[in-house]
């Protein structure tokens, strides 16, 4: 099977490009990531990459204000990459529908709950974590899922609980959240690389592997 080319799109720290990086390197994923593309000229995440020797990319505001110019130009550099899987991990932009369309079960993200609890716009990073505490579930969790044209409602591919505990804060539950993340998002990777995933309307298949 040939190797699936990658594009990890960020905005921040890295911390679950570094887990897609790490599980390449030990031979579970077969898959090579072509580029790093980030929302944020200073992302840490660039500078992971680049340990990496993998090309980091800015596609953000302050180079294409305009969003139609910055969508476009995201579209051309997959492009000449020949990108198999776009994987975002934690990428703080909306993909137009556009990129949705040409990348259809392709796109993979990473969300920091149990969707469809605490997602949707306005639903990203600590604020989720935030919004979980606040409201006083004792169960969050990570999701994996395939990206269509609405904010965090495409078909789930992976779900892992994480239980909330009384004395929790954002910071612990970040962390034990992350934990169950840097598990998921590889393996859904994995899976993906190996053409296990399969899409049947609101349903992922995973399939057997050989
Ligand atoms: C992760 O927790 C990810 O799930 C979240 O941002 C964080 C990025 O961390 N993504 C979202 O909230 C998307 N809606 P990282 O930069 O260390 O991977």
């Amino acid at each position: 099977m040939p190797i699936k080319k990658i594009a990890v799109l960020v905005s921040g720290r890295g911390s679950n490009l570094q887990a897609i990086m790490d599980n390449i390197e030990n031979g579970r994923i077969n898959g090579k990531i072509e580029v790093v593309i980030s929302s944020s000229r200073d992302a840490y995440a660039l500078e992971r990459g680049e340990k990496h020797g993998i090309e980091g990319i800015y596609i953000g505001k302050d180079r294409f204000p305009n969003i139609d110019k910055r969508n476009n130009r995201l579209i051309e550099v997959l492009g000449e990459k020949g990108i198999d899987l776009i994987v975002l991990a934690g990428y703080m932009n909306i993909l137009n529908e556009k990129i949705v369309k040409l990348y259809r079960n392709r796109i993979i993200n990473i969300h920091p709950s149990l969707i469809p609890s605490f997602c949707g716009k306005g639903f990203y990073g600590e604020r989720v974590h935030k919004a979980v505490l606040d409201y006083g579930v004792k169960l969050t969790g990570a999701t994996v899922h395939f990206v269509d044209e609405g904010t965090d409602t495409g078909p789930i591919i992976l779900q892992k609980a994480v239980e909330v505990d009384f004395g929790d804060t954002v910071q612990t539950l970040s962390k034990k959240v992350l934990k169950v993340e840097h598990e998921l998002l590889p393996l859904a990777v994995q899976m993906f690389c190996q053409d296990r995933l399969e899409v049947q309307g609101r349903k992922v298949i995973i399939v057997d592997g050989d």
